[in-house]
């Protein structure tokens, strides 16, 4: 879907374009990026392009770059996919494809602005995630933003050689701190 930018203190969100794919493919096809992110790969920039353009027409998913804001350079993804406007709920994703960048609160700033996307602006009910049990620093930073811990999904993934749990965090709207009070 068309999303519109979303500023915070360090980076700004905004929709992907067609010449963010090389960048993309970059990413995707980063070692440590693809370990924890869950990313399929290696991916090409003609499948990037394909992306980009789907998820711009996707009724279902709004997808951001993730830029800093003292220079217009992508770093990375944040989106929410697979929108159910009954149960008004969707599935967060991120990664930031620069690991230099990891670790300095970056994620944590993009997981909250693409929160405003889920409860203000589309007025969701539940943002839900899954991550890798071995991702500490992917689990803290959701844990910063609110997400709580749901459960745990024994072998659900089978991933670069091996099976992983997967962890299931979620945020509801009454408990994420930048919602508006209850009426
Ligand atoms: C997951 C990801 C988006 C997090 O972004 P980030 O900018 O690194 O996260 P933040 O710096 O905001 O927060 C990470 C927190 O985890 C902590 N952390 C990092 N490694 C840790 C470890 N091994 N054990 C415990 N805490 C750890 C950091 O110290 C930080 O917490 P703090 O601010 O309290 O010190 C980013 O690391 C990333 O893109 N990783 C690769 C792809 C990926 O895993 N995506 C998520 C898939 S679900």
């Amino acid at each position: 879907m068309t999303v519109s930018p979303l500023e915070g203190a360090r980076l700004r969100l905004r929709a992907l374009a067609r010449g963010d794919a090389p960048a993309l493919a970059s990413f995707a096809n980063e070692p440590r990026v693809r370990s924890t992110a869950l990313l399929p790969g290696p991916v090409t920039v003609e499948q990037e392009e394909d992306f980009v353009l789907r998820v711009r027409a996707s009724t279902v998913d709004a997808v951001f770059g993730i830029e800093l804001r003292d220079g217009p350079r992508l770093v990375g993804v944040a989106g929410l996919h697979g929108i159910d406007r009954t149960s008004r709920a969707a599935q967060f994703g991120i990664f930031l494809g620069v690991p230099s960048l990891w670790n300095q609160g970056y994620g944590t700033e993009a997981t909250r602005l693409t929160l405003r996307q889920a409860f203000e602006r589309l007025q969701l009910h539940r943002v839900w995630l899954h991550v890798f049990s071995e991702n500490p620093g992917g689990i803290r930073c959701y844990e910063k933003v609110g997400f709580a811990r749901e459960g745990l999904l024994r072998e659900a993934v089978f991933h670069e050689g091996r099976y992983h749990d997967l962890v299931v965090m979620a945020l509801l709207r009454q408990d994420w701190a930048g919602a508006a009070p209850a009426k």
